[in-house]
């Protein structure tokens, strides 16, 4: 089937009861509905915010982002990034969840960075896959020296 894709990118600022429930809670239902609804992309918690981008058809995409600012587990949800695309970018990537320890190797100072120039700063290109992908390396890296 030929649908249309897009991809929409919001930071918020998150509102958790629990953060390890919450977030093995979100994560875990998130990965079920949206391969169901063949949407991608990752979630990123600092501690503070999320980030999170999503990609997929545009009918599913709408459904999802309007449950997702309907969620009291964070506030101030603010889009951007949204636009029709061609491919994915992130087409492997099943809402990967880097945690605060590697939302901090993919950009230290996040809590003080300006969340959406950030990542409007690199998202267009290829640095911003590369620091994620970066990221998972560390993690790896840093679990295989932990052994
Ligand atoms: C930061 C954050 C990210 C979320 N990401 C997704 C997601 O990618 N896909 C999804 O289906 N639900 C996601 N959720 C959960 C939805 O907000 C919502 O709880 C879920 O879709 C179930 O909706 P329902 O309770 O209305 O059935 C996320 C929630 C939060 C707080």
């Amino acid at each position: 089937m030929n649908s249309t894709l897009m991809t929409l990118s919001y930071r918020s600022l998150a509102r958790l009861r629990s953060a390890a429930d919450d977030l093995q809670q979100i994560t875990r239902g998130s990965r079920v509905r949206n391969a169901a609804l063949n949407i991608t992309g990752f979630l990123v918690f600092d501690g503070v915010h999320f980030l999170q981008t999503l990609e997929g058809p545009i009918e599913p995409i709408g459904t999802v982002f309007q449950r997702i600012m309907d969620d009291p587990r964070h506030i101030e949800v603010v889009p951007f990034d949204v636009k029709v695309i061609d491919r994915r970018r992130f087409a492997d990537w099943d809402m990967h969840l880097f945690d605060q320890h590697e939302s901090n190797l993919l950009a230290p100072d996040l809590a003080l960075t300006d969340f959406s120039d950030f990542w409007l700063s690199c998202v267009h290109d290829r640095a911003a896959r590369a620091l994620l992908e970066r990221g998972v390396a560390e993690r790896h890296r840093v679990s295989l020296h932990s052994n």
